[in-house]
């Protein structure tokens, strides 16, 4: 099959309308295999990966509602409540964690788009396998404390949180933007 096609046709599933059981260990690691394969300047290999699977989901949403109400004691409850949901829908969420090389001569920028592409590529990947995926960061990916929590060193980052899954219920498609809006062609 053209590669054209499930790119044409990717679309992500919202996290809480995915559900276990997900990919099975060989699924998984053949996405995972699949997904690192992705351009890299310098060849830096500028990011790892973080499985967050089954229990430990809720288990860092409790956490994160801890975190935040400590950071901001008037937060309201419910927003508590959708960090304690965070991570509690996909099976397995695949956390992309960038490894930026301050003063490389490959720009930071650039280690930053090779972990991205890891990203993209889980998505693309966990749709040919017949699973569901979404790209979600939020305040979890920028909060130093969750990265501590986490595990990540100092110069280390979260890209993306890509939470994979059983598709529960089918995603809605959105309008997407025209080439002709986006495309230019330079002539000297
Ligand atoms: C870097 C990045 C971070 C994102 N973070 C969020 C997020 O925190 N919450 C959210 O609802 N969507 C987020 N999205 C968007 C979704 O991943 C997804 O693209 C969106 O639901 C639209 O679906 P589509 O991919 O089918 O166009 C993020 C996308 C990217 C590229």
């Amino acid at each position: 099959m053209s590669l054209l096609q499930p790119i044409t046709a990717r679309l992500s599933v919202p996290s809480r309308q995915l559900t276990g059981p997900g990919p099975d260990e060989a699924q998984l690691r053949t996405l995972l295999e699949a997904a690192i394969r992705v351009p890299d300047h310098g060849r830096l290999n500028p990011f790892r990966l973080l499985l967050i699977r089954g229990d430990q989901g809720r288990r860092l949403g409790e956490r994160l509602a801890e975190i935040h109400a400590r950071k901001e004691p008037d937060v309201p409850a419910g927003v508590l409540a959708k960090d304690r949901e965070r991570f509690a829908f996909a099976p397995v969420v695949v956390t992309v964690v960038a490894r930026v090389l301050a003063g490389h001569k490959v720009p930071e920028i650039e280690q930053r788009l090779t972990a991205g592409c890891v990203a993209y590529n889980l998505l693309l990947g966990a749709q040919a396998l017949g699973y569901g995926a979404q790209w979600l960061t939020g305040w979890p990916a920028y909060d130093r404390d969750v990265a501590a929590l986490l595990g990540l060193a100092g110069d280390e980052e979260v890209i993306g949180f890509v939470h994979i899954g059983n598709i529960r219920i089918p995603a809605s498609e959105h309008p997407r933007p025209a080439l002709a809006d986006l495309l230019g062609e330079w002539n000297g």
